[in-house]
């Protein structure tokens, strides 16, 4: 597979739903790019995809409401894997609103693109879509500072952009088709390309920024780069790699 590809939408839950696809990565294996949807009472898309994708992202769309009754277009940041049809999604959706910092708006000016129908947010801000007031969220991690996350109090999901993303060797629906090693390796292989300063974290600030994440008591993981996953044990999974990349250091028992 040497191009990008769409693969079915996944009901979640009730009113959550995975648009994936997956995007090759030389001959390393697959980088799972997902949007996903909030089919509440105000419908959410998070992210909007890959540019050459963009038909596709829409009939993903299609397949759970009409795209017209989006009503927020959630930007984690301005990276192209998350921004690719931005436009096409205002386009197909005439009431939605855009939701992004104010840095990703910057960026996205900065290419030349510009939108009138936005909202800018910072972290320890709520958003109200109706039937939900979304916390907004810095994620652990991230390979761009503009990046917002944020957590759905109503579906227990905690949205994390980049956060916890892997390098997968085949399409999957679910994180749980992979055994811990395979998540561990597929993580790993991806923070050496994506966030390598990440063994450089301070273990103290990684620790702070799993346990704010943990006290929400999220149930689900959307991250923008892995199949949607149960949140347990993925924060300690992530201060076990933290401790794998330092040499020298002992992993905590
Ligand atoms: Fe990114
Ligand atoms: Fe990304």
């Amino acid at each position: 597979m040497t191009t990008p590809q769409t693969l079915e939408t996944r009901r979640i839950t009730e009113e959550l739903y995975a648009l994936p696809a997956t995007m090759p990565v030389a001959d390393l294996g697959l980088l799972p790019v997902n949007s996903f949807l909030i089919r509440g009472s105000q419908p959410l898309l998070a992210d909007t995809g890959l540019a050459p994708l963009g038909p596709a992202l829409l009939d993903q769309i299609r397949h759970c409401i009409a795209p017209e009754e989006i009503r927020w277009i959630w930007i984690s940041h301005a990276d192209p894997d998350h921004t690719g049809n931005i436009e096409a999604v205002l386009q197909a959706a005439p009431q939605a609103r855009l939701a992004m910092s104010f840095m990703t708006a910057g960026k996205l000016q900065l290419q030349g693109r510009s939108f009138e129908r936005a909202e800018i947010l910072t972290p320890g801000a709520t958003l109200d879509i109706g039937d939900r007031q979304l916390q907004i969220l810095q994620p652990p991690y991230y390979d761009a500072p503009e990046t917002l996350s944020f957590f759905d109090p109503r579906s227990r999901a905690l949205f994390a952009a980049d956060a916890w993303g892997g390098l997968l060797q085949q399409p999957l629906s679910c994180a749980t088709q992979m055994s811990q090693d395979t998540l561990r390796r597929a993580i790993t292989d991806w923070l050496a390309i994506d966030v390598p300063y990440f063994h450089g974290l301070d273990a103290n600030y990684l620790d702070a920024a799993l346990n704010a994440v943990e006290d929400l008591h999220p149930d689900i993981l959307l991250s923008g780069h892995l199949p949607p996953a149960p949140m347990a044990g993925l924060g300690t999974l992530l201060r076990e790699i933290h401790a794998d990349l330092q040499p020298g250091l002992a992993r905590a028992a």
